[in-house]
């Protein structure tokens, strides 16, 4: 039920989740030194040049000469994505493809601190006419959320050089080339019954030559060809010229974390259609053929034998086990008579081969408006498994919709809220803020999702994390910078659901509130039946305290349980950097005598309240 949606947007992947801290390692941006600046001390001569004859990987087709007359070092320094994060007492390790060209100069590798003070260094000799790769450990005197990395030509001659890396070695399970293992820490906290992926728009891109094309990014990551983000250059007033995807978390690392964190993989795939906010590009019906095949291909790779086709290349990335995947997304947020006609090729295609794969559909980017509803007119009656809603919203919607799902058909397809997160402001305001006024709204939202959970099958908030220095869209559930990870009130409401969802709805009725005040009070009752406990989530949007008396009518005797409350002075309180816990959730025991109880619910509250039930 309670999930997370990756999208690669504020720098979620490049810059975010995968730890390399080189940006632009391959210097295959369109400009091929984005990143880079050339190290030229007073007394340093030498050139700089970007080739593409006899690279090492073709897929990687561009690297830099360096060439050096040797009064003193010469080469070139990256910045990182807005700085690296680095930190004393860990371990960077430090890759490089490197071919000689002339003399037999050394490469100096060098890590500085923001204030330009040097961290560690090494030095790398002996180099062939051929490419190799050479490898050394830094160990950095000081931690610096801003250092930078310098290779330099050190001693009169010429190296060509490609796919500069730098990663920290503690990377999550420690996988070398690894993801940032205080964000997957986030990600696995929050016990995600599931993950949607790769996005989002991105899946679609802006023109279909830009889509996300799920089989560059797999295999050797050398050989996975670089894409512009449509993030770089989609919102006019926050630009991003320096973000690319580089798919070093591509969809093998997407399963395998999938895997890890224990959350179903739900992989989204181009259903032909382009980013309907941009062009609009459509795949003709007739040549939808090599879309479907990818998503066929997909489900080989994700769930076939280890011995042939996709699943053999599953197998040599080194998963031969299947990955279970039991659900897929056909087309991001689509609309429109195009959109049906391409799900139902898709659907048929994909269902005669793999009946057991759940798809889910788009009913477009509104709740309500004429595509949602033509949306599920048109699902209905195609037999949908699963439609994707989304709402991107003020917190009054939130509230007001808290009975949404109270009349839905529930002989018609399942609901899959993939997309939601209450606004402060307003959709795309970069005034958004994360903080507890919205959290309020999401939770209240929330309790009438799990009252529904015959017909609401799952939901995730949008999206997921932001780098704090080079954001596109807020509010965000959790928030970055080089070093460190905040955590939202929103988080902290997404995780106590998904820690406290029960296996059976329970009944839930408010009496005794005055009309107008109940529309401040919302609940949901549930019941965890291994932990044989009841578990209730109140949420209490007004702005005085409420004493409530609960009556677990048929329950029996009570035991003890707890009660963990999320609230905060105000309704503007936020989380930051500076205090990062000033919104979050406190737990203390709870011991009924009885059934019937009384509770008092803060101000501007949200409490998950655990009763356990006697044997
Ligand atoms: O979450 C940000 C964007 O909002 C997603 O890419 C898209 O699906 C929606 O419009």
């Amino acid at each position: 039920m309670w999930g997370v949606f990756f999208e690669d947007i504020n720098f979620g992947a490049d810059g975010g989740l995968y730890a390399e801290l080189v940006k632009n390692r391959g210097f295959e941006f369109p400009d091929p030194l984005m990143g880079w600046t050339t190290i030229s001390p007073s007394l340093a001569r030498g050139v700089v040049t970007i080739r593409t004859d006899g690279p090492f990987a073709a897929g990687n087709p561009h690297y830099v000469r360096l060439q050096s007359d040797a009064k003193t070092p010469f080469g070139l320094s990256n910045e990182g994505f807005r700085g690296m994060g680095v930190r004393q007492g860990e371990a960077y390790d430090f890759s490089v493809e490197v071919r000689g060209v002339a003399g037999a100069p050394a490469l100096t590798v060098q890590l500085y601190g923001g204030d330009g003070a040097l961290l560690d260094a090494t030095v790398l000799r002996g180099f062939t006419d051929g490419w190799r790769r050479y490898t050394a450990t830094l160990h950095p005197h000081d931690t610096d959320p801003k250092a930078r990395l310098a290779v330099l030509v050190t001693g009169a001659g010429t190296l060509d050089l490609d796919f500069v890396s730098l990663f920290p070695e503690k990377t999550w399970k420690n996988r070398p080339g690894g993801l940032r293992d205080d964000m997957v820490q986030a990600l696995a906290d929050l016990h995600p019954g599931f993950m949607r992926f790769p996005g989002g728009c991105i899946v679609e891109g802006s023109v279909l030559s830009r889509r996300y094309q799920w089989k560059h990014t797999i295999g050797p990551v050398e050989s996975r060809p670089l894409l512009i983000n449509r993030w770089n250059y989609e919102f006019l007033h926050r630009p991003t010229p320096d973000y690319f995807q580089s798919f070093g978390l591509g969809f093998f690392e997407f399963f395998q974390l999938c895997e890890d964190i224990g959350a179903q993989p739900l992989p989204i795939v181009n259903c032909g259609m382009a980013c309907q906010f941009n062009s609009a590009e459509l795949c003709p019906l007739d040549a939808l053929g090599p879309f479907i095949q990818d998503a066929l291909d997909l489900i080989e790779f994700a769930n076939g034998p280890a011995t042939r086709g996709w699943g053999a290349k599953r197998a040599a990335m080194g998963h031969p086990a299947p990955f279970g995947m039991r659900l897929l997304g056909v087309g991001n947020e689509q609309w429109g008579l195009e959109y049906f006609a391409r799900y139902e090729k898709f659907a048929r295609a994909i269902k005669d081969r793999y009946p057991e794969i759940a798809l889910v559909s788009a009913a477009g980017p509104s709740p309500d408006d004429p595509r949602f509803h033509l949306a599920w007119q048109r699902l209905r009656a195609l037999h949908a498994d699963i439609v994707d809603e989304h709402s991107y919203a003020l917190p009054d919607w939130f509230y007001a919709n808290t009975h949404r799902y109270d009349h839905y058909d529930r002989g018609g397809p399942k609901v899959f809220m993939g997309e939601y997160a209450a606004q402060s402001i307003g959709v795309v305001s970069v005034k958004n803020r994360n903080n507890l006024d919205c959290a309020l709204a999401e939770a209240a939202y929330l309790t009438g999702l799990e009252r529904n959970a015959d017909v609401v099958r799952m939901a995730s908030y949008a999206p997921l994390f932001a780098n704090t220095e080079a954001w596109q869209w807020t509010p965000d559930l959790i928030w970055v910078d080089s070093l460190r990870v905040l955590r939202t009130p929103s988080y902290y409401v997404q995780q106590l659901y998904a820690r406290n969802r029960g296996d059976r709805v329970l009944p839930i009725a408010l009496g005794g509130v005055a009309a107008a005040d109940q529309r401040r009070v919302f609940a949901s009752a549930t019941l965890d039946v291994a932990a044989r406990q009841v578990i209730l989530k109140l949420v209490n949007a007004a702005p005085q305290a409420w004493a409530v008396a609960v009556s677990l009518a048929g329950i029996g005797e009570v035991t003890a349980g707890t009660i963990t409350v999320l609230s905060s002075d105000g309704l503007d309180d936020q989380n930051t950097m500076a205090d990062p816990g000033r919104v979050a959730p406190r737990t203390r025991a709870f011991a009924p005598a009885r059934p019937e109880f009384d509770l008092v619910l803060p101000a501007h509250s949200f409490s998950v309240v655990r009763v356990g039930l006697a044997p």
